[in-house]
């Protein structure tokens, strides 16, 4: 029998979406997670996960639960089942189990590496073994007592076969001590200890188990620090130093700090950033962000002021792909970079500045898409046309990976163009003539890139327009504006009075679209959401699968501002396209009043649209 608390821990420690995600392509709107119902045949997505109450539910079938129901379910399985295999997947040992294999093996190593710590640990605190006396005085010169030794479980490793002999002693296998990466062989096939006159910062699963180490030298040796290398139970692609010690306060703030070193990691907690974690001798990767994004919605990626944490900072530009757009609904998150004053790490600043210093590092962290811009730019020479439209080409490369996403477009119309003096539609029209990028690289996880899902979908709202005048634009206006606003309005009451207001001015085209705003338009204000998709669904039905989709962006601030912001940008859209018809209509018409009507009118409308432009620059810029 399974214990209550072994269901309890198993439940809590797998994260629903997650999990669902496995089998059924989820895509976030507002706090939930849609899909297509496993449970029965649907083309539109009426299934919902919420990752706050963990539960799931088809608006469809009716189908609910929660994960255990959803394993019964999809995988065709007992309650126990259930249960085993989740606690598997969460590498949770249920008490009870001592017979299957694989479990068996894993909870053999986490036990030979929870004795490994226990006894490095000791060594530290407790002994005069040789060595310790150095380990102990090079943690106290860089302000590392024992107390703090002793809350961050810090240990000693003398080498030799110290470890082996004790792991041997409590009756772990040879084999074992290998698996586990604590025993490597060395000359003629010997056995030995892996870590040797180091400090150990042992890392930890989330649960906060060790799962491997870091090891300092104490001299000047080489490597500096050597970290155990990849085992089953540690993927270092997946892992973050202190992300035990770091999840609550992640989720309290909603905000992660990412620096790169463990003693870095220790020196942010002790000076009360408790949110901080480190990567481990890797980038950072989609794994990690998609792990601290189960806590988080903000990262600050902290480098250090040396030439590596530059080389880092650059290559951090790497993150750019499709994955982080508002687009795939694939995260939530904002990433933010920061680098700390020349020659300093985060350990360094707290130590000679402190914590106020370090605040302002922080207050200083830039989006990393501008970041990344930014870095083209510092090099570029902004004196002349020649050297502007350089670095304009050069820094519109940062963008090329997520061409096609609404980041993209607003990044040049709201940095790039202003800055470096362009016209918008122009550094638009370069930017898509610019060559694809090369592919992403291995570290962007392109095993779960997916082609943005409006890639996929087309563009429904504005394909009119597109066959009405060609109008420039056109093609990189990736968002469907107009299908964005009637979700805000359905979903969110506080935008209805604005949109009203909104969508008695625009210009609706086609057949379907004036009679779905008119039936939005009709409904009582206060009517709820449901009641209303089911009034849209009966009005119009083919717009079922537009509308199910959802938002396509997350945003951050009040639904309001992202109403105010979407209806300016189809504004400039709307009007970008009349500009272009105009155009087309005064290079035809003759020469006479006509023609110059169709000038007044350009000119008319490029002044309507700086307006229109000024505006959109005031709303406060909380999408991502
Ligand atoms: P640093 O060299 O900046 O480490 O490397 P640090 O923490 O500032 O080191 P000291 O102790 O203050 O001199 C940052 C991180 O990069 C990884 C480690 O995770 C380290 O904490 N690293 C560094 C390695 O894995 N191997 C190395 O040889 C060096
Ligand atoms: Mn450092």
């Amino acid at each position: 029998m399974i214990s209550d608390d072994d269901i309890r821990r198993t439940r809590e420690a797998t994260d629903l979406v997650e999990l669902v995600s496995e089998t059924v392509v989820l895509r976030s709107r507002g706090r939930e997670f849609w899909g297509r119902c496993p449970f029965h045949q649907e083309k539109t997505p009426s299934f919902k996960v919420d990752p706050r109450s963990q539960l799931y539910h088809c608006f469809g079938c009716h189908a609910g639960g929660d994960a255990y129901g959803f394993v019964m379910r999809t995988q065709n399985m007992e309650f126990v089942d259930a249960v085993h295999y989740l606690a598997d997947r969460a590498n949770i040992t249920l008490s009870h189990i001592t017979g299957d294999k694989a479990q068996g093996k894993r909870a053999r190593l986490l036990e030979l590496m929870k004795a490994s710590v226990e006894y490095y640990t000791m060594l530290l605190l407790r002994t005069n073994e040789p060595g310790v006396a150095e380990a102990r005085s090079y943690l106290s010169e860089r302000s590392m007592g024992s107390d703090l030794a002793k809350r961050w479980q810090l240990g000693y490793a003398p080498g030799g076969t110290k470890l082996f002999d004790h792991l041997r002693a409590q009756g772990f296998s040879a084999q074992e001590c290998l698996d586990a990466n604590m025993i490597i062989k060395g000359q003629q096939g010997r056995l030995q200890d892996r870590f040797y006159e180091r400090v150990l910062f042992p890392v930890a699963d989330l649960q906060g188990r060790v799962i491997a180490f870091g090891g300092r030298v104490i001299g000047q040796r080489e490597p500096k620090y050597l970290n155990t290398s990849e085992t089953s139970l540690f993927q270092k692609r997946e892992t973050l130093y202190a992300m035990d010690r770091a999840k609550a306060s992640l989720s309290n703030t909603g905000t992660a700090i990412v620096v790169e070193g463990y003693t870095d990691t220790i020196a942010m907690h002790e000076a009360g950033y408790t949110n901080t974690v480190a990567t481990l001798g890797t980038a950072l990767t989609m794994q990690h962000l998609r792990l601290l994004n189960r806590f988080a919605h903000k990262v600050i990626y902290l480098f250090d002021g040396d030439e590596a944490g530059t080389r880092a900072a650059v290559r951090a530009a790497e993150l750019i792909t499709p994955d982080i757009t508002p687009e795939s609904g694939r995260f939530r998150i904002f990433l933010e970079v920061a680098q700390l004053p020349p020659g300093l790490d985060p350990a360094d600043l707290l130590a000679k500045e402190g914590a106020v210093a370090m605040q302002a590092v922080l207050d200083q962290a830039t989006p990393l898409i501008k970041f990344a811009m930014q870095q083209h730019l510092a090099t570029a020479d902004l004196s002349h046309p020649e050297g502007r439209n350089a670095a304009l080409r050069s820094a519109l490369q940062v963008l090329l990976p997520i061409r096609g996403s609404i980041l993209a477009q607003s990044y040049i119309a709201d940095e790039l163009a202003p800055q470096l003096g362009a016209d918008y539609s122009h550094a638009l029209a370069l930017f898509n003539s610019l060559p694809a990028p090369k592919q992403y690289t291995a570290r962007a996880d392109t095993s779960r890139v997916q082609k943005t899902e409006i890639e996929q979908v087309g563009m429904s709202g504005f394909e009119h327009t597109d066959a009405a005048g060609g109008a420039a634009g056109n093609k990189t206006a990736q968002i469907d504006y107009q299908n964005e606003l009637f979700i805000l309005f359905i979903e969110f009451p506080e935008t209805r009075p604005l949109l009203r207001k909104a969508f008695e001015r625009i210009l609706w085209q086609g057949t379907e679209l004036p009679a779905l705003v008119n039936t939005l338009l009709a409904a009582d204000e206060k009517a709820e959401s449901t009641e209303l998709y089911a009034k849209v669904l009966q009005t119009v039905p083919t717009y079922a699968s537009t509308l199910s989709r959802g938002l396509q962006q997350n945003f951050m601030g009040t639904p309001i501002d992202y109403a105010r912001l979407i209806m300016y940008m189809l504004r400039e859209q709307q009007m970008q396209n009349e500009i272009t018809l105009e155009k087309i209509a005064y290079a035809k018409a003759d020469p006479g009043a006509a023609k110059d009507a169709h000038f007044e009118n350009i000119a008319q409308k490029q002044s309507e649209l700086v307006k229109i432009r000024e505006r959109l620059a005031q709303v406060p810029k909380t999408i991502w």
